[in-house]
């Protein structure tokens, strides 16, 4: 069996930036009550560019800082709850605008734990040989799937797009990965057959109520997603640490989904795991679901936080429900 690492990653964000006080404007809320229910300060929205749009651009970004060719890219999985249309899949839209003609190309549903399932995918292949170098990218335009005129729901999510490369290694470093699913949550984080055309996106109508389809946006029980979100980090940071032999101490850095503050703040108290080992950039971006981990990753690298050898635990939750994490030697 090969052994599996990620080469290189890469991000983009699309650049309108909303914040809460330009919400406030709008509908009933305020930049307190969201500051410190979430931990979110503003959010990116596309005006313009659907879901392949930006993952073609996180992808570019990541293929730059690489030394692979678009051609030698022989799987491109996108994770994403927002694809352009029903078919074809956006995985193929990005493999026209970047020439990987040698590529396989599909996209995952698992809602906000979508990159992460794309990696455990990705690696499969590359560890039995089907595949040897892979584009795994998590994006997502969610403003026009949001009900603007919902404030439990719109203040919370963000669009944006992050990739990594894949490659077989002789050593390892992806040192563990999982994923679970539980659809008897179905209902707790859905969203019926939204149009998914950026023409339509909601932000652009969002005063204007007659436009709305009621049933056609993303709803959410929040407090219990809130309930499942704690419970399923603490339970997949325990798994990945037994799964990898390691334990917290040998862990760097912590990369939650960046759902919501609280829900950090919470994992890491019951836990007692140091604060500062969580890296958190929902403040900028709110929940970008499928991409909010690939960019956090892409962050700490641009940052230069990231240090050859560093252990980064990753772990993802989201609608399905579903979830999953990893363990990323650098
Ligand atoms: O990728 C996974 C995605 N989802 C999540 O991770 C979500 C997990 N859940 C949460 O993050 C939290 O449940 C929320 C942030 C969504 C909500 O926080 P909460 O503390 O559970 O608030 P709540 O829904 O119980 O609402 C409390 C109050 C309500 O008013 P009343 O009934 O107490 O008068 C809401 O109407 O806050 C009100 N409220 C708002 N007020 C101002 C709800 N949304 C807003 C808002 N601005 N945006």
């Amino acid at each position: 069996m090969r052994e599996v690492k990620i080469v290189a990653t890469g991000s983009y964000v699309p650049e309108k930036i909303l914040t809460n006080d330009k919400l406030s404007e709008v509908i009933d809320t305020n930049d307190e009550w969201i500051k410190s229910r979430t931990g979110i300060s503003k959010r990116r929205v596309s005006i313009n560019e659907n879901t392949s749009d930006i993952a073609t651009k996180a992808a570019m970004d990541a293929i730059y800082k690489s030394d692979i060719k678009v051609e030698d890219l022989d799987l491109i999985i996108v994770g994403t709850a927002t694809p352009d249309c029903y078919t074809p899949s956006t995985a193929c839209i990005v493999q026209k605008n970047i020439g990987a003609v040698n590529a396989t190309c599909f996209d995952i549903s698992a809602a906000c734990s979508g990159f992460i399932y794309a990696v455990n995918i990705a690696c499969e292949f590359i560890k039995t040989g089907s595949a040897k170098k892979a584009l795994v990218i998590g994006a997502e335009v969610l403003s026009k799937i949001l009900d603007w005129n919902d404030r439990g729901t719109c203040v919370l999510f963000g669009d944006g797009a992050g990739a990594a490369i894949l490659s077989s290694s002789d050593k390892s470093g992806i040192m563990a990965i999982y994923t679970g699913s539980d659809g008897s949550g179905e209902n707790l984080l859905k969203c019926n057959a939204a149009s998914l055309g950026i023409n339509n996106n909601s932000l652009s109508i969002m005063l204007n109520k007659d436009k709305y389809e009621e049933n056609n946006f993303l709803t959410m029980e929040g407090r219990e997603i809130f309930k499942f979100a704690v419970r399923i980090i603490e339970e997949s940071i325990k798994k990945l640490l037994e799964m990898s032999k390691l334990n917290m101490d040998d862990i760097d850095y912590i990369i939650p989904h960046q759902a919501n503050l609280r829900i950090i703040d919470f994992v890491s108290r019951k836990l007692n795991i140091d604060k500062n080992k969580f890296f958190v950039n929902l403040q900028d971006y709110g929940n970008t679901s499928a991409a909010s981990i690939p960019i956090a990753l892409n962050e700490m690298s641009r940052k230069g936080l990231l240090k050859k050898g560093d252990r980064i635990l990753m772990v993802g939750f989201g609608g399905g429900l579903t979830w999953g994490g990893a363990i990323v030697k650098w």
